[in-house]
């Protein structure tokens, strides 16, 4: 249970995807697929795709400085910069330090997280704690994917799942009357691993002309497996997290989950007695960006006026690893 020395509220959301779209119509060209069956087995339609050359902390920039500017904030207000991504511009130095420089945030110190698709709901964990306790007074927390780098555009099991995309958040003490963040709960199952990763380019298998041949640099997922797994978590953790704050489903008024598959997404409101009307949908037009979709779930579902100042919104993540999480708030914004 969450039990904050201050309470902490979201003060400003700013998200960013590239220009250039991949429609289903585009990846029929490249792979053996249907716009027919994509739509039907994911709910996706189209994803957006970076220029060449392009990393993650050039499209959390942008997301971070609307973030800011909502917030009321210059950059050295920040304290804190976690960015949650699994395809960091390189491997060292972090993105965290890359989007400091560029945002200019000459007070921050910060580092990434790697969470997979809870890249959000871990960093949004990580920058809570920093200014519950009084750490920082202001957290700058990203979820950026360019996943488009790790993608096998000849895989059609995985090509017409991912795109790019950035979303942030910032994070700053709340007054007591006022909205924040109520209760996060997470968890891994490591035994999971082999279901969803990409083989080289890490310590146990550094690059090599055999790596690249045998394209290992690539996303390889068991689909089913992923599938089954984020089902089953979804609904269990959602409703533990509803049980020990005394609540029921109906009392939510949005449940903001990674965007996967619209078939997950269904399965859990659906246990939870949610109607179309209490969850968000949007990956038709982003498919998944990994640790950016959220953000950017909750920037349309403000946008189309279903997220209000006070709101009871359930954000919730499954991914890589295995990685879980969930995030209680009352919307701040
Ligand atoms: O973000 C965190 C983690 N990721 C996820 O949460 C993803 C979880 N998994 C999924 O969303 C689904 O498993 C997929 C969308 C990836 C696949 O859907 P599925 O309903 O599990 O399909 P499947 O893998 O069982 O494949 C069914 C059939 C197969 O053909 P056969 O063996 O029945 O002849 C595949 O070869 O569909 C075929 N298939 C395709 N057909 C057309 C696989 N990919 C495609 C494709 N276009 N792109």
């Amino acid at each position: 249970m969450v039990k904050a020395l201050r309470r902490v509220k979201i003060s400003g959301l700013g998200t960013h995807v590239p220009p250039h779209v991949l429609t289903n119509a585009d990846l029929e060209k490249m792979v053996e697929t249907t716009d027919e069956w994509i739509l039907q087995r994911t709910g996706i339609r189209e994803r957006h795709i970076v220029e060449p050359g392009q990393g993650a902390s050039d499209i959390a920039e942008p997301a971070a400085r609307a973030a800011l500017a909502e917030a009321g904030l210059a950059p050295a207000d920040i304290g804190f910069i976690v960015v949650g991504t699994t395809t960091p511009d390189t491997i060292f130095p972090s993105t965290a330090c890359r989007l400091q420089a560029k945002i200019g945030a000459t007070r921050a110190w910060g580092y990434d997280l790697g969470a997979a698709c809870s890249g959000f709901t871990y960093s949004l964990t990580a920058g809570w704690s920093m200014v519950a306790t009084g750490a920082v007074e202001h957290a700058l927390v990203v979820g950026a994917d360019v996943m488009s780098s790790i993608i096998d555009y000849t895989d059609r099991a995985t090509c017409i799942l991912f795109g790019d995309g950035a979303g942030a958040v910032v994070l700053s003490p709340a007054g007591d009357d006022e909205p924040g963040v109520i209760d996060f709960m997470h968890e891994i199952d490591g035994n999971g691993g082999d279901a969803l990763c990409m083989p080289a380019g890490g310590s146990r298998k550094p690059a090599s002309h055999e790596t690249v041949d045998q394209r290992l640099h690539y996303v390889k997922q068991d689909g089913q497996t992923v599938f089954k797994f984020a089902v089953k978590k979804n609904e269990e953790m959602a409703l533990r997290m509803l049980e020990r704050n005394q609540l029921s489903g109906t009392d939510l008024d949005l449940y903001c989950s990674h965007q996967a598959n619209r078939r997950i997404i269904e399965a859990t409101a659906a246990r939870l007695g949610l109607g179309p009307d209490k969850f968000i949908l949007n990956l038709d037009r982003y498919g998944n960006t990994t640790a950016a979709t959220i953000p950017l779930a909750l920037a349309d579902a403000r946008a189309e006026g279903r997220l209000k100042r006070g709101d009871l919104v359930m954000l919730a993540s499954v991914g890589a690893g295995f990685t879980a999480g969930s995030v209680l708030l009352r919307w701040s914004l």
